[in-house]
């Protein structure tokens, strides 16, 4: 029979084991995955962990905060930031393709992390790099038993060729709710462990079209107002989690005040699911939704609708991209 802590002490003990007295990286996403992950580690071998936030602008508003300060008091773990957002930009441009987004990004990522190992090596060697994927990132990539590739997860499918980190994958064999409970085992506070799940490559499959920096600040604000709303309303920890995605290669012809727009339109994609391998679409209240329309067409220049989407997993994905 496993149970939360016994997970946590089969883990921690694994991990000690696998590292030696080793020292190891873990990249912070702001999520949930990636800070279970590195407090189990820094339970297993303490201050030879250091974490690395990679802020690569794909983030929603807000976040870099909830990393550097939530939780850094919760687990007083060793935190490096590093602003990559331009670079992100960079090799991004011209890029529609969401497989090549996803491969870009995550070979990005290990860039800057096997950068940022240079930069610590005074400290000694760094050789482990923490990944908190999840066993449906496994399944989902094709590394699971008899299953298809349907997309490259960013933290399994993207990894370059010439990975200069042994990798540690404490969650490899967990399911979202398993990882949230062991997160509360370890004292996570509930703001990390509650999160709604937000994908490795952030907003950048979260625009259908190019990423550029005006887009992203679209996005931004888009995915704030329908957060703020949803928590306002009390739904944020009902819901799985409501992707906001920006289609910024449709146009579509609108009218307000006395002016015809040609605006974009927004994507809700609010989800009911227990694991993510199969999901239902939630039917928020309709006065949600007005308020959160309202909100964003009024107060997002660009976007002239807000279009919700009610399909289940499968056939849609949970995320657009
Ligand atoms: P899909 O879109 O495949 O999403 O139905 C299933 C769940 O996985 C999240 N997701 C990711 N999480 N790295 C992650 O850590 C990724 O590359 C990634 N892609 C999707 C998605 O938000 C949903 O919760």
């Amino acid at each position: 029979q496993w149970t939360t802590s016994s997970i946590v002490d089969e883990q921690v003990w694994r991990i000690a084991e696998q590292i030696g007295d080793g020292r190891a990286i873990c990249g912070l996403s702001g999520g949930v995955d990636s800070a279970v992950a590195g407090a189990l580690v820094q339970r297993a071998i303490g201050d030879r962990l250091t974490c690395v936030f990679v802020d690569h602008g794909l983030l929603r508003v807000g976040e870099r905060t909830q990393v550097e300060r939530d939780f850094v008091t919760a687990t007083g773990v060793n935190l490096v930031t590093v602003d990559a957002r331009e670079r992100f930009l960079d090799a991004l441009g011209g890029v529609t393709d969401p497989e090549e987004k996803r491969k870009i990004i995550g070979r990005e990522f290990i860039r800057v992390f096997e950068q940022a190992e240079r930069d610590l090596k005074a400290q000694g060697d760094y050789k482990f790099l923490v990944q908190g994927t999840l066993y449906p990132d496994v399944v989902e990539s094709g590394g699971g038993e008899g299953t298809a590739n349907i997309k490259s997860h960013h933290n399994v499918g993207g990894l370059p060729d010439d990975l200069q980190f042994e990798l540690v994958e404490p969650l490899r064999l967990l399911f979202k709710d398993e990882v949230r409970r062991v997160g509360l085992e370890l004292g996570l506070p509930a703001t990390i462990v509650g999160r709604q799940p937000f994908p490795g490559p952030g907003l950048g499959i979260r625009i259908i079209g190019e990423v550029t920096a005006d887009r992203l600040e679209t996005l931004r604000a888009a995915d704030a107002i329908a957060r703020e709303e949803l928590t306002a309303a009390g739904l944020d920890q009902e819901i799985w989690q409501c992707p906001v995605v920006l289609l910024a290669d449709v146009r579509s012809v609108g009218v307000q005040g006395d002016g015809r727009t040609y605006g974009h339109p927004i994507v809700l994609r609010p989800v009911s699911s227990e694991d993510a391998m199969t999901a239902d679409w939630t039917r928020l209240p309709y006065e949600v939704l007005e308020r959160i329309s309202t909100r964003i067409t009024n107060e997002v220049p660009e976007v002239n609708r807000v279009v919700l989407d009610v399909t289940s997993k499968p056939p849609g994905t949970i995320e657009w991209e």
